[in-house]
């Protein structure tokens, strides 16, 4: 499980949304969040090094093909069209729409998840928001970190909580 965080949190949205949509280069700057621990003292979160190598091609187009399988059933990434993907990733067109094409068949199509957010929210508790520029508004170490950061939380409605995102309303990881 950890090597399937590892490659998507580096790979799935550091690489496969950077590279087709944003910088890769992102402030994190505001570390990764606030908890309260056991003593009920408010410690500082730390990010943590997302680690994204851009030189290594199967390791990107591992992570598009995670995230397109894992991912992109709830959220969409509205600028990033399926076919600028394969040109990033130098995935044969092909492929792509073998594997990589979950919710259409035209591959000059953006991704997107085809269920109303507002449907999704009632489901969930919170719309899954569009992750087109997701990294380029939180930093690589801060979705790197809020993917490493889910825990079990029984007051939850979904049974799931994350220490970056308190009271986030479902796992992305599940
Ligand atoms: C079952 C639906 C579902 C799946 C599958 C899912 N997510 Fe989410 N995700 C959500 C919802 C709902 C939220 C909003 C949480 C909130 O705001 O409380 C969210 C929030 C996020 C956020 C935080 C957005 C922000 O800036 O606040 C990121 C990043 C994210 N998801 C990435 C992923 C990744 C990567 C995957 C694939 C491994 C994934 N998600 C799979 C439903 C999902």
């Amino acid at each position: 499980m950890n090597t399937l965080i590892k490659s998507l949190a580096g790979l799935g949205l550091g690489a496969a949304l950077t590279l087709t949509a944003g910088s890769a280069l992102a402030a994190g700057g505001g570390g990764c969040g606030t908890f309260t621990n056991a003593e009920g003292v408010e410690e500082h979160l730390a990010c943590s090094t997302a680690p994204i190598d851009f030189t290594n091609k199967g390791s990107l187009q591992n992570g598009a093909k995670i995230f397109m399988n894992y991912c992109a059933g709830c959220h969409s990434a509205q600028y990033v069209r399926h076919s600028r993907i394969a040109k990033d990733l130098e995935i044969p067109p092909e492929l792509v729409e073998k594997y990589l094409m979950v919710t259409t068949d035209q591959i000059g199509d953006h991704i997107n998840a085809e269920i109303d957010p507002e449907v999704q929210a009632s489901w969930f508790g919170a719309a899954p928001p569009d992750l087109s520029l997701e990294t380029r508004l939180r930093g690589d170490d801060w979705v790197y970190t809020y993917l490493l950061s889910f825990y079990e939380d029984p007051s939850r409605p979904w049974g799931a909580n994350n220490l970056v995102l308190a009271n986030a309303a479902i796992s992305c990881i599940a």
